[in-house]
C-alpha cells in the first residue's frame, strides 16, 4: 500500500564561511559559502489527501501559513508542476528560531519537496527538485544536498564537500532580528578587504584539519551585524567568556554559534546561557539536513 503520510526532519545550518561577492544584474549577490547541517531541526508531518487545498498548522501562532509560508509555497510549486489535484495538510512544528540566519524556513521548503515528491511516487527527479528549490529562496537548494557543502552563485549552484570533523556547538540568539535584504545592502556600503576565506576552509575541510576549520571561520556579514547590533557583540563575548575556541554570526543573522571542545564544556556553557537570551541551544554539526523519520 501506498503511504499517504510522512515526518520530515528538517535541519538547520550554520555557514562556516560566507563571502559576499560582486552584485549580479539580477539584483542578488553571487556568495562563496561552507555551508553546514546542524542537529537543531523542525519536524513536518505531511499528509496527501483527496480534496483540494494546502492547510498548513503550526505549534507557533506567529508564522504564516497561507502562501507566504515558504512550506506553502514547496507544496503548491510541487503540485503544479505534476499537475496534481491532491490536497495536503501539513502539521509544522519549529525549533528554529526565525530571522536568526539559521536557513529554518528554506529547510522547511526542502523537506517539502522532498517529502511531498516521495508521496507522489517520486515523480520529480532530484534536478527538477533544484529548480523548484531555487524558486522559493536562495538557499533552498543547498537543504536538498545537505551536510558539509560549497555553495556558490546566487547560493543555487551547491557542491557536496567531505563532512567536517564533528563540531559540538552552541547557539544563542540574541532579541534582535536582521533582515536578510538590510544586511546585503549595508554590506554594500562598506568597502572590503577581500580574503580567501572560502577556499582555505574548503582545504581545510579537504584534509580534515579541525583546528584549522576553526581558524578559518569567517562571516562577512558579521562586520556590519556587530557594527550596529550591539547584542551581537555581547553574545560573541558571552560564548567566548565561556570558553568557546571561536564565535561566529550564523547566515545573515542575528544568530551566533560559538565552537566548544568537549560536549561536557558545550553543555556547561549552554546552562549558563539559558535565561539570558531568548534561544539557546547546545548541538552538534551533522551529515545530512532533510531526514524522513517515518508517519
Ligand atoms: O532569496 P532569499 O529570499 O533568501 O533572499 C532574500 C534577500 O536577500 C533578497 O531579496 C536579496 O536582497 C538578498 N540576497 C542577495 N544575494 C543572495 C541572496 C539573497 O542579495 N545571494
Amino acid at each position: 500500500m501506498t503511504k499517504n503520510r510522512i515526518s520530515v526532519t528538517c535541519r538547520a545550518k550554520v555557514n562556516l564561511t560566507l563571502d559576499v561577492l560582486d552584485r549580479r544584474p539580477d539584483g542578488y549577490h553571487n556568495l562563496a559559502s561552507v555551508m553546514q547541517s546542524i542537529d537543531l531541526a523542525d519536524i513536518l508531518r505531511i499528509e496527501l489527501v483527496n480534496h483540494p487545498g494546502i492547510e498548513i498548522t503550526s505549534n507557533q501562532s506567529d508564522i504564516p501559513t497561507g502562501p507566504d509560508n515558504t512550506v506553502h509555497k514547496a507544496c503548491s510549486l510541487l503540485l503544479n508542476a505534476v499537475g496534481s489535484d491532491n490536497g495536503v495538510q501539513i502539521t509544522l512544528e519549529k525549533h528554529i528560531p526565525h530571522q536568526a540566519g539559521l536557513g529554518g524556513g528554506s529547510s522547511d521548503a526542502a523537506g517539502m519537496l522532498v517529502g511531498l515528491n516521495y508521496l507522489l511516487g517520486n515523480p520529480l527527479p532530484k534536478d527538477e527538485l533544484y529548480k523548484l528549490a531555487a524558486q522559493i529562496g536562495s538557499d533552498v537548494p543547498y537543504f536538498l544536498i545537505g551536510g558539509t557543502a560549497l555553495v556558490k552563485g546566487r547560493g543555487d549552484v551547491v557542491e557536496k564537500l567531505l563532512d567536517v570533523p564533528q563540531l559540538q556547538l552552541v547557539i544563542v540568539k540574541p532579541d534582535v532580528g536582521i533582515p536578510t535584504a538590510w544586511a546585503y545592502s549595508r554590506l554594500a556600503e562598506l568597502s572590503r578587504k577581500r580574503t580567501a576565506s572560502t577556499s582555505a576552509m574548503v582545504e581545510a575541510i579537504h584534509t580534515k584539519d579541525r583546528k584549522s576549520v576553526v581558524d578559518h571561520l569567517f562571516n562577512d556579514f558579521e562586520l556590519v551585524a556587530v557594527e550596529e547590533f550591539p547584542a551581537i557583540k555581547t553574545a560573541k563575548q558571552d560564548l567566548a567568556d565561556l570558553g568557546a575556541e571561536a564565535t561566529l554570526l550564523c547566515g545573515s543573522g542575528s544568530a551566533v554559534f560559538g565552537v566548544f571542545s568537549s560536549s561536557t564544556v558545550t553543555y556547561r556553557a549552554a546552562e549558563q546561557l539559558a535565561g539570558r537570551y531568548p534561544f539557546v541551544v547546545p548541538t552538534i554539526t551533522t551529515t545530512s539536513a532533510i531526514m524522513f523519520s517515518g508517519v
